[in-house]
């Protein structure tokens, strides 16, 4: 559903993509892990159209070349996206964080119904919805903004690092939310330093070192590969990165 090839991206001087490529099926959980800096951000942000790509490379969503449009119309074709920090607002209720999701046009008419299924996958929204958003506990801010993103009624979720900054008993809830919206048929990007529940829950994954891809494979595969072993997964000491032609 989604293609990329040729994707670069420079912020000034400083090249953060290198020809990145990338392509995820309809129905798919695919994993990016790459260390602090590594682009993964950029990325994402590019997908959803908040920073325009350096020309030359192919960037399709089911078919349609979406590389000029701006966010909100990639928000239109289906794409949402989850940002690094969340990005709700603290001072607005659970209910008017998740109204504010819906406010594309593909979203309008099924509101309510969405607002059920979201409810449905995180009820501990559900007695929180008058609760101004900056006095709940991050992980419910995180399903807050999972849910706002959701009521958009997308069929591509991207999610920049859901998992930062929670407890692990947090953190596995939303890995849990993110089958299940896997199983709802929205198919899911999913951007995370947690190599280990992501290799869990992910079908495929991408590795991206120094804004270049170094690696793809089945979750499975990866999971047996001994440099990813070594460098994600905490199995031996990570060896010094070798320098990129
Ligand atoms: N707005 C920006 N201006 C300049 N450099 C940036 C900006 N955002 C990110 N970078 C740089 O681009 C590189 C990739 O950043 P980012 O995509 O945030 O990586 P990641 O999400 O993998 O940590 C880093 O070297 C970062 O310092
Ligand atoms: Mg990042």
């Amino acid at each position: 559903m989604l293609e990329i090839s040729a994707l670069s991206h420079f912020y000034g001087k400083h090249q953060a993509l290198a020809e990145i490529a990338l392509d995820i099926a309809s129905g798919e959980i695919v994993a990016i892990l790459g260390a602090n800096g590594a682009g993964k951000s950029t990325l994402l942000k590019m997908i959803a159209g908040l920073i325009k790509p350096a020309p030359g490379l192919t960037l399709r969503f089911e078919g349609a070349d979406i590389a000029e449009l701006p966010a909100h119309l990639i928000v239109e074709r289906g794409i949402a996206l989850v940002p690094e920090g969340r990005g709700i607002f603290g001072e607005l209720t659970v209910a008017e964080n998740l109204q504010l999701g819906a406010y594309p046009a593909r979203a309008r008419a099924s509101e309510a119904d969405r607002l059920a299924k979201v409810l449905a996958l995180f009820p501990r929204l559900t007695e929180r919805m008058t609760q101004a958003v900056r006095t709940m506990s991050g992980g419910e801010q995180q399903m807050v903004a999972i849910g706002r993103a959701l009521m958009s009624n997308p069929t591509l979720l991207l999610l920049d690092e859901p998992s930062l900054g929670l407890s692990p008993l947090l953190s596995r809830e939303v890995f849990r939310a993110l089958k299940q919206i896997r199983e709802s048929g929205v198919s899911v990007l999913l951007v995370e330093q947690n190599a280990r529940a992501s290799l869990d829950i992910a079908d495929r994954v991408y590795l991206i070192e120094s804004g270049r891809n170094a690696g793809s494979g089945s979750a499975g595969e990866m999971k047996n590969n001994p440099d990813i072993q070594r460098a994600y997964l905490g199995k031996a000491r990570a060896p010094s990165s070798p320098s990129q032609p």
